[in-house]
Parts: structure tokens; sequence; C-alpha cells
């Protein structure tokens, strides 16, 4: 059920849960999402960080919710299968018992020098070739501050640009684990058409937020993305 739906910009987001949009919807070029991978990340990861002035706020250690504490079921990625020809999934390699077999994966090496946090994260594509690609970008410090950290596993927007950038044929995008709305962002920064779900209403209120503030800088090399129309297998 859709709870919520805001058009914004080129971007389209909806409050509800994926299991029972995505049925709902349309076709669409790709598939780019970063669902919960399943290790409790909702409760033990912050402490801090930057809101979108670049002011320092203490947040409490707790994030709300328990999100992250299952990862999606085989059906619910047979589902996104359903729905576009391309795949970007971060956090591949928490699904590898789900997901095809090979596959271009892509890394983010996020220059982490706490040894207890991961190194680097994975993305698990349908992208033709085989080589491996990585992006560098430190998880914390200046470029994470730049982005505005409201969500305890938000992605940079630029590895999202950077992974747009390997389907560049693909123009309309679904994101249906949308947290604080990284990848619709980056679908408005590069003039694509974004569908965005995501089930909590706190994080539904920041990718709002997020893409609308994306939509008033916008890049001006690049055709900013039209309002999705209301046709096209969009509406219910
Ligand atoms: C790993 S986070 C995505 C973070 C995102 N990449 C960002 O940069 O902010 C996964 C998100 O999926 C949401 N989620 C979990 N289950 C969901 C469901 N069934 N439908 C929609 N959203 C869901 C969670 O609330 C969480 O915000």
């Amino acid at each position: 059920m859709i709870i919520r739906e805001e058009r914004i910009g080129g971007q389209r987001l909806i409050l509800g849960d994926c299991r029972e949009v995505m049925p709902l919807l349309g076709r669409f070029d790709a598939v780019v999402t970063d669902p919960p991978y399943g290790i409790g990340a909702a409760a033990g990861i912050g402490g801090g960080g930057t809101d979108a002035t670049g002011r320092w706020k203490r947040r409490p250690r707790q994030y709300h919710g328990s999100w992250d504490d299952e990862r999606p079921s085989a059906d619910a990625f047979f589902a996104m299968a359903q729905l576009a020809s391309e795949h970007i999934i971060w956090g591949g390699n928490f699904f590898a018992d789900i997901l095809p077999i090979g596959g271009r994966w892509l890394i983010w090496d996020k220059m982490n020098s706490m040894p207890s946090y991961s190194d680097a994260e994975l993305a698990w594509t349908s992208i033709a070739g085989s080589s491996v690609k990585k992006f560098t970008q430190c998880a914390s410090g200046p470029a994470a501050n730049r982005d505005g950290r409201a969500h305890p596993t938000q992605k940079p927007v630029a590895l999202m640009e950077w992974c747009l950038g390997f389907i560049p044929a693909a123009q309309i995008i679904l994101d249906p684990y949308m947290g604080s709305g990284t990848t619709l962002v980056a679908c408005q920064r590069t003039g694509r058409n974004g569908t965005g779900i995501e089930l909590d209403p706190e994080y539904f209120e920041i990718a709002c937020r997020r893409v609308d503030e994306a939509g008033r800088q916008p890049d001006l090399l690049i055709k900013a993305p039209q309002p999705q129309p209301v046709q096209r297998g969009f509406d219910l």
C-alpha cells in the first residue's frame, strides 16, 4: 500500500513497504539499491554527524527502528528482478547465496582507519564485463560531511553517481530501499528519473528534503530531469 507519495523535481518518492508497492509499479530501466544487510546496522552506528548546513550534531547512539535486523527475502529479490533488466545492488556479498553467480562487482573503498569497521563495501551488478571497479572516498570527514549524514548506512552521493555511470542508457531508475534518498539525489543530479520507496517515515522525510535540495542546486551542464509523467504504468 502506498502511504504517501511526493513528486519532487524529476523524482518520485513513495512511503510504504516495497514488498507491497513493487507489484503496483511499471517497468524501470534499472534497479539501483542498497537493501538492509541483516547485520543490525540500525542499532549500533552513530554518535554524531553534520546536518545539511554543515553543523555538527550529536546523535543518540541508538537509531530508531530495527530495519537492518533482517535482509530481504529471495522473493523480494525476485520482485526486483522482474522490474528491470539492469541491477546494481549494494551489500551484494550479504546476498551472494540469493543473487545469480557471476555479475560484475563494484567496490567502494571507504578508506577506514578504524580496524573494527569494514574497509570496503561491495555491489553486485548485472553490468556486462568482468573487470571489478573501485571507487575511493572516505566514509567520514569532509567528503561525507558535505553530503550531510542523515542515515546510519548512507552512501556518498558521488558513489551513487559513479555507479549510475556504468549504466548510461538507464534513465528510469528504481530504488526500493531508498533510506535517506541518496540514489534519487544522484538521479536528480545526473538528469535521470528515479522512484524511491522507503518504509520509515522519518527517513522518507529526510529523502524528500535531500532531493528537494538537489533540485535547487542543479549542475548547469546537465539537463534537469522532467517531472515524471503520470502515465507509463507508474501510476495506480
Ligand atoms: C541500507 S538502508 C539504505 C540507505 C541508503 N542507501 C542511503 O544512502 O540513505 C536500507 C533502507 O531500507 C529501508 N527498508 C527496509 N525494509 C524496507 C521495505 N520492506 N520497504 C521499503 N523500505 C525498507 C530501511 O528503513 C532503510 O532506510
